[in-house]
This record gives C-alpha cells, structure tokens and sequence, in this order.
C-alpha cells in the first residue's frame, strides 16, 4: 500500500516498492519505446529522471551509456540500488538538481505528472544539458485517467465529504501549454504528441490496485474503512465502461516531448 507523509507542510509520496514492481511493471514495459524516441549511444551520459527501481536505466546501461538515475523517493532508490548494484542512482527531487551541463540527455518517463511546479523542474532539467543536449519524456497529458477520477470524485462527494482540488496531486498539461513552459526555459520543442494509451490494469482487482498505487491522495483526510467503501462504488460505477472479461482498462492520455538546448 502507498502512504502519504508530511515533511514541513509538503505531501510525499511513500511508495510500495514491491507492488509497483509485481503489479505495475507495465509502467517501464512502457517506457521501452520512449527510449526508441531517445535514441541513445554508447558512451553519451544520460540522467533518468524518476528513475523508479531502475529498469529503464538497466536497459540504458546495457546499450552502453554512463546512465545515472535519480528518483525523489528513497525507497525506489533502495530498491534500484539492490537490483542494479553496478548502476549510479540516488535520491534527488527536479525541482532542486543542481547537475550543471553534465547530459548529453535527460529522459524521463510516466513522472513529471507528479511534479509541481512543472518550471522549476523545467529549469534543472535545462541546467543539468551540455549544449545541444536533449530532454525526451512522456508523462500523463490533458485529460489522462480523467473517467477514472471523475468518479473517485464523485464517489467522495455523494457519500459527503467535500473535495479538495489541492488533493489532486498531478499535473496532466496539454501539448501547448507544456511546450511554452519548455520554451520558456529556453528549450526548442521539436517534438510534442499527445495520445490515447489505453491500459490494462491485470485481473479483478486491477482497478483497486491501482487506486490503492497511484490515486491514494484523491483521499486524503477521509476515514480509511469509507475509503474502501468509496473504491467498491467506483468498481460498481465503472464496471461497464472499463472492464473487460478479466481485466480493467485505464483511460490514459499520454504526451511526448523532445526539446533541444540551444
Ligand atoms: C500515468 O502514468 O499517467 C499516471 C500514473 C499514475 C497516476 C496518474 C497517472
């Protein structure tokens, strides 16, 4: 189960480590073909930005690159760590690298959704480039997982408890507005998409899992045993719609974006 925890006032995010790897592996299964549109060499130094426990990375280290991986949470970092012991990784939040034109690249995949405010990391990503070095990512765009959602939110408030915006812990921006916030940093876009990427959450309970692995936060303050009520609604509410004989599918939208360093 992920919890959330409160450092000065800051929600964090503590990760089960284990059921993102057993149940939600298609998160870097994913990730193979944005390294494709990442098009790495051996020997360019390249930074995994939310880096997990480290499967991407592994994969980039295999074709040669002198990969380091940084995740803000510690616990995907210890995992990482154990799995990958030849790899660099450590603990380090976007919003505050300090890198200095180290990269020939920096590749993110399904993370900056999680991190406000998106320029602040922008601009480390930016910093953390050589020259003419790139920054390709995807993360959850303009109306990712927004059926799901919708009902969470309803569920919460039909059973009396209000909504607060502030919980809603992600950021999903469309095409234009994130590719003037990296122009803004002084990146050229050269490539932006936003698509449909239905997902398939394994099994009954797939849905649940993935409640209880990513949307946790949708609930903060509510009691726990209505929480559960809460989800059982929203399997009852979305059956029709998202599953399918033995499988759920999420309704995610995704964006890709290249930007260059001028
Ligand atoms: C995503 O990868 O799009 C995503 C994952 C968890 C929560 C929300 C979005």
């Amino acid at each position: 189960m992920i919890c959330h925890i409160k450092i000065k006032g800051v929600l964090h995010l503590d990760w089960n480590t284990n059921l993102y790897d057993q149940k939600h592996s298609f998160v870097s299964k994913y990730g193979k073909n944005l390294i494709e549109l990442l098009e790495p060499t051996a020997g360019e130094k390249i930074l995994d930005l939310g880096c997990g426990t480290g499967d991407l990375a592994q994969q980039l280290d295999e074709i040669g690159v002198d990969v380091i991986g940084v995740d803000r949470s510690e616990k995907m970092i210890k995992q990482a760590k154990t799995k990958y012991p030849l790899i660099e990784f450590s603990v380090q939040d976007a919003r505050s690298m300090e890198f200095q034109q180290e990269f020939n690249a920096v590749f993110s995949n399904a993370t900056l959704h999680w991190i406000k405010p998106p320029s602040q990391a922008l601009q480390c990503i930016y910093n953390s480039l050589k020259r003419e070095g790139r920054f390709v990512a995807e993360f959850g765009g303009k109306g990712n997982v927004q059926i799901i959602t919708n009902a969470i939110i309803q569920q919460i408030e039909e059973s009396g408890f209000e909504f607060q915006a502030e919980h809603n812990p992600w950021f999903f921006p469309s095409i234009s507005e994130y590719s003037t916030l990296m122009e803004t940093v002084g990146f050229r876009v050269t490539y932006a998409q936003h698509f449909d990427r239905p997902t398939k959450l394994e099994g009954e309970n797939g849905l649940k899992n993935w409640i209880h692995m990513f949307a946790n936060q949708l609930f903060e303050g509510i009691p726990v045993d209505k929480k559960e009520e809460m989800i059982t609604k929203v399997e009852m509410q979305l059956k029709e719609l998202l599953f399918n004989e033995d499988h759920w599918i999420a309704d995610y939208k995704r964006i890709r974006v290249i930007g260059i360093k001028e």
